[in-house]
């Protein structure tokens, strides 16, 4: 048993999806969350820059006492992962396109992903795509430019925000797609108007429920699990504004959310 908080780290609020799962099913796990929003967006840093923040955010996490990081980011996991696991002792949950579910799901073979250009071209990425169990599957690939920061800055119920995934996510309808990843831990908080877009007839996948039960295994595996009657309490840090935090997390006494010059 361990009371130590899980850390999770993004580029500002998209891991907070991630974080909402985590939460709704292991209620008695305290957490750490870091939104380095002051470097955001990562997507279209280098592989170098990249890896050099993720290391960064984790020995912040690490002096808080984290005992597992969930990389909260497909841009931060997919380029920094094999890095970060060869560095530190720690266990880490990494985040990646669900694009081996979306084509097991696929009834057209033909699936779109949504993501930022640091993840569209990672190896990561070309690596899961060449493991994909059925090789005849098309993914279209669409680089949602611009969408993290609109997010960042509340823009969600905006007709920018729509009129910028129109643009995106109208060539892949057209091109027949059934399955829709979202590759960015941003883009859960764009769903109502993606399916405004696509319909009822793309089914959007996203993997927070999953990482979730992937967190509470590696924590099973490691027998680092805290105890069932603990009151988890739940740190929110952001580097350069709290706005946004505040915005998604609803007011609650067991949220503490931080400003810290880091
Ligand atoms: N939430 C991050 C991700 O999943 C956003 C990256 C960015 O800051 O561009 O990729």
């Amino acid at each position: 048993m361990n009371k130590q908080p899980i850390g999770l780290f993004d580029s500002g609020v998209g891991g907070l999806s991630i974080w909402q799962a985590i939460h709704r099913l292991l209620p008695y796990e305290s957490t750490i969350y870091l939104a380095d929003n002051l470097n955001a967006p990562y997507g279209n840093k280098s592989k170098e820059e990249i890896i050099a923040l993720s290391e960064k955010n984790t020995e912040f996490l690490l002096n808080q006492n984290a005992k597992l990081i969930v990389v909260a980011c497909n841009t931060a996991s997919t380029n920094a992962i094999p890095h970060l696991r060869q560095k530190y002792k720690v266990p880490f949950i990494r985040i990646q396109p669900a694009i081996k579910p979306a084509g097991l799901q696929s009834r057209r073979k033909k699936i779109g992903l949504l993501a930022t250009a640091g993840t569209l071209k990672s190896k990561m990425l070309s690596d899961l795509i060449q493991k994909i169990p059925t090789q005849d599957i098309d993914i279209i690939q669409q680089h949602g430019e611009g969408l993290v920061e609109l997010v960042e800055k509340n823009k969600v119920h905006t007709p920018e925000t729509y009129n910028l995934l129109k643009k995106y996510l109208l060539p892949m309808r057209q091109q027949g797609i059934d399955q829709l990843v979202l590759g960015c831990t941003h883009y859960p908080f764009l769903i109502p108007q993606i399916k405004k877009i696509l319909g009822s007839e793309i089914n959007i996948i996203e993997p927070s429920e999953a990482i979730a039960r992937q967190t509470k295994r590696i924590l099973e595996e490691f027998e680092i699990s805290a105890p069932k009657k603990n009151k988890g309490r739940h740190i929110f840090y952001a580097n350069k504004s709290i706005k946004a935090l505040k915005v998604l997390l609803p007011a609650d006494n067991i949220y503490y959310i931080k400003q810290i010059n880091f």
